[in-house]
């Protein structure tokens, strides 16, 4: 496909099984980076952010999930957090947060990672933030799993696209 942009959209999938090859902190903070550009309400920019590569608070994040295979596979986490102390706009605020996530994922693709937006996590956000040591001030919008992906064969799939246009004017 010729265009890139539209290429990493539709090649991106949620990556859930990895390689036990590390992840470069560097990469890590470009993928945070991807994310801290994505547009916000106001330019609010209410994201903030742990990465996690120590393997002794992944194992006791994976404690925090039904998903706990997804995290103790993957070398490396990182909490989205929404600063509650600089929300102005609940809504908006989410929204940004969650184009923020998209950005994140799309950058991990392109730097031959993988990874995977855990939201289920958020049924025990709190103790998310016991583990991490952090103020109950920062709310978990989501925790994505990211490492070299094992393989690429997942498959998925979207509904028409007439299913969710609902006029054509
Ligand atoms: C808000 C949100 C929460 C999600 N939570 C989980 C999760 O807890 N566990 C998981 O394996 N995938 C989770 N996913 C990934 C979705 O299952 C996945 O994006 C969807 O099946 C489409 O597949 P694709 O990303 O490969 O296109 C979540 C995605 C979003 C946007």
């Amino acid at each position: 496909m010729p265009n890139k942009i539209l290429q990493a959209i539709y090649e991106r999938r949620s990556r859930r099984d990895f390689t036990d090859d590390p992840v470069d902190m560097k990469d890590l903070q470009e993928i945070v980076k991807a994310g801290i550009w994505a547009p916000s309400g106001l330019n609010n920019q209410p994201w903030r952010f742990v990465i996690v590569v120590d393997p002794k608070t992944r194992k006791q994040l994976s404690a925090t999930t039904h998903y706990s295979h997804i995290v103790l596979g993957a070398q490396a986490l990182i909490g989205v957090f929404l600063d509650a102390d600089d929300v102005y706009d609940r809504v908006k605020d989410q929204q940004s947060a969650g184009a923020c996530i998209q950005n994140m994922l799309l950058a991990a693709e392109s730097l031959s990672l993988g990874g995977v937006w855990l939201g289920q996590i958020l049924k025990n956000k709190e103790q998310v933030n016991q583990i991490l040591a952090i103020d109950e001030r920062y709310e978990l919008m989501a925790m994505l799993a990211l490492g070299y992906p094992a393989h690429r064969n997942q498959k998925s799939n979207r509904k028409d696209l007439n299913h969710f246009i609902l006029k054509l004017i």
